[in-house]
């Protein structure tokens, strides 16, 4: 088995998982992609006993959230204030475990980013220049992203926006878009084409190293080592400020910066930053105790993103990282590819879009699941390497025979009798036979192998093996059929339920990073610490797997830890969601 040894090079882990706007409801989509897989990582290397810390928050700017304001008539502040606080507890209710969940908002934020941009301007790397965008003669202002609507220039599609199309995902300049007319409502004038001078991060500046860099990374996803290498083998400068009044103001004692700001795809990355400043002075009421998370070259900062942010986590924010000179870059930028739903109408795959209305909340989807279920199918069917559907019947029958049936039953049989036949302990174990010893060997295989798989990022494969161990273990309990031997031979059905009981305790640490909630309702039947561990490190509680319980050790009568997902009902939710009612 190969490990990535790369991750013994360095002392402490810092991992994000990209910050969604503040502009909607986080979605299965989302977290199949950034989310879920960053914190089955997080725990688990929580659980080795490493140093690691795990930033997310909210992205609170640019003008998906602004046009929100202005078709609800409110405030952008009351646009941000409902989905972050809607998004943090739906992230806390899926056991996705941050050590801070911050916003752009924060005051510190602006003080993080205006930093980075006062470095960049120094240095030469932030340029200014005029450009021609499209402006409002009725309300006088600039047009700038998604104020402007239009038909593509590449493929004729009628909603496009202002300079990219969301149907074929062409990028232009705002000049070249087909029948403009402004997105603000109430606005029924034609827009027109001014000059208006931006800056712009240089970064043909940084191509030299960035492309040196990516080179130092074969172990990347293919499709990150793709997208990023056709960004370094055409950079442009990129514009990083807009004319807008939401967002963090320019630095710059320059006329033209007034009553212009600095574009969310700037200030965003940055917020993993300012994040993890908020978590030092909260956690240790010190400003610099989030320097050695970013400036320490011991310290492995890991992204986790879907694959529409590559360019900006594998190419944009390091060439910001590596203007500022002293941070760190990403040695690893794990993306998914996309989750789909698929329609049981059509039988067809479809994209998930809000217009369509088929997205599936994760708080629609926690008032009808549990997070155990819904943290195994969406690992089960991650998009690693290619995309996956949200499928009704997949969902149940996957997490019913899989989960249920091979994990859950296993632990629950094994416990049942145990705790009837042998007083609520462990039983003494008798000589062991051949297929004791590979049951008991198989242990210490697979929690390798699960290592194996997370260290490596393969989170499917990871999950796979842990129900591949529970059904070895049922298959090991049919062979020795306990509830037979029971009645004729005690002490053989004490050895073969004491080494299920080894199975079971194995089964508890390798689920945690996978299924929070039965793990820690498994700990406790079995009277064994759940292991935490956080940004300080402590025990390695991974390598505690293989040891075993006592013959005496006393346990509870076992819970259900994962109930059946009932057929009826799956019709009428996967209904509900038909009609797009799973919001
Ligand atoms: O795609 C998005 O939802 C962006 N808000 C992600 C930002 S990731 C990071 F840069 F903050
Ligand atoms: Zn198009």
């Amino acid at each position: 088995m190969s490990t990535d040894t790369s991750a013994k090079r360095f002392t402490r882990t810092l991992v994000t998982s990209a910050l969604p706007y503040a502009n909607g409801y986080i979605h299965l989509g989302h977290i199949a992609g950034a989310y879920l897989p960053a914190d089955i990582y997080v725990r688990f290397k929580r659980m080795r006993g490493e140093r690691v810390l795990y930033v997310g928050g909210s992205d609170e700017f640019g003008v998906a959230i602004t046009i929100t304001a202005l078709k609800e008539n409110i405030p952008p502040q009351a646009v941000i204030d409902r989905y972050h606080t809607a998004n943090a507890d739906a992230f806390a209710r899926l056991g996705i475990s941050y050590d801070i969940y911050g916003r752009t908002s924060w005051p510190l934020h602006a003080d993080t980013t205006q930093a980075f941009f006062r470095k960049l301007h120094a240095a030469g790397a932030i340029p200014a220049q005029e450009m021609e965008l499209w402006y409002s003669p009725q309300l006088d202002k600039f047009l700038p992203d998604r104020y402007v609507k239009g038909t593509c220039p590449k493929c004729g599609y009628a909603d496009a926006n202002g300079d990219e199309c969301e149907a074929c995902g062409a990028q232009y300049s705002a000049r070249d878009l087909v029948s403009p007319r402004s997105n603000i409502p109430g606005d029924a004038s034609s827009p027109e084409l001014r000059a208006s001078r931006h800056w712009f991060l240089d970064l043909p500046q940084f191509a030299e190293k960035l492309a040196a860099w990516l080179e130092t990374h074969p172990e990347w996803r293919a499709n990150v080592r793709g997208i990023a290498g056709g960004w370094v083998g055409d950079l442009r400068p990129r514009c990083i400020t807009r004319d807008l009044d939401w967002g963090v103001p320019i630095p710059l004692d320059d006329p033209d910066a007034a009553g212009k700001r600095i574009y969310v795809w700037f200030d965003a990355p940055i917020g993993y930053v300012t994040n993890t400043r908020q978590w030092g002075l909260d956690r240790h009421g010190d400003p610099d105790a989030w320097v050695p998370w970013w400036k320490d070259a011991e310290t492995r900062l890991i992204h986790f993103i879907g694959k529409d942010n590559v360019p900006f986590h594998a190419v944009i924010f390091p060439s910001m990282l590596m203007g500022q000179g002293d941070y760190i870059l990403p040695d690893q930028v794990v993306a998914n590819e996309y989750l789909n739903v698929f329609n049981r109408r059509t039988g067809q795959s479809e994209k998930g879009s809000k217009s369509k209305g088929n997205m599936i909340s994760v708080d629609w989807a926690l008032g009808h699941f549990s997070a155990d279920s819904l943290r195994y199918y969406l690992c089960a069917v991650a998009p690693e390497s290619k995309d996956a559907d949200f499928d009704w019947d997949d969902f149940m029958n996957r997490y019913n025979g899989e989960l249920c049936d091979v994990v859950g039953n296993f632990v629950h049989r094994s416990l049942t009798m145990t705790v009837k036949n042998f007083d609520e302990k462990v039983p003494e174990a008798g000589e062991f036979e051949a297929d004791d010893v590979a049951m008991l060997d198989a242990i210490g295989e697979h929690a390798e192998g699960v290592a194996e798989s997370l260290e490596n990022f393969r989170f499917r494969q990871g999950i796979e093996r842990v129900v591949d161990l529970g059904r070895k273990a049922n298959v090991y309990f049919d062979a020795r059929q306990p509830w037979v031997t029971r009645k004729t031979d005690l002490p053989r059905t004490g050895t073969t339920l004491h080494v299920c009981c080894q199975v079971v305790k194995a089964l508890c640490g390798l689920m945690a990073p996978f299924l929070p909630d039965g793990a820690k309702t498994l700990a406790g039947t079995l009277g064994v610490p759940l292991p935490g561990g956080g940004p300080d490190g402590g025990p390695d509680a991974w390598a505690e797997i293989i040891t075993r319980l006592p013959a005496g050790h006393p346990l509870a009568p076992p819970q259900v830890l994962f109930p059946k997902l009932d057929k009826d009902r799956i019709a009428e939710l996967a209904e509900l969601h038909e009609k797009g009612l799973a919001k």
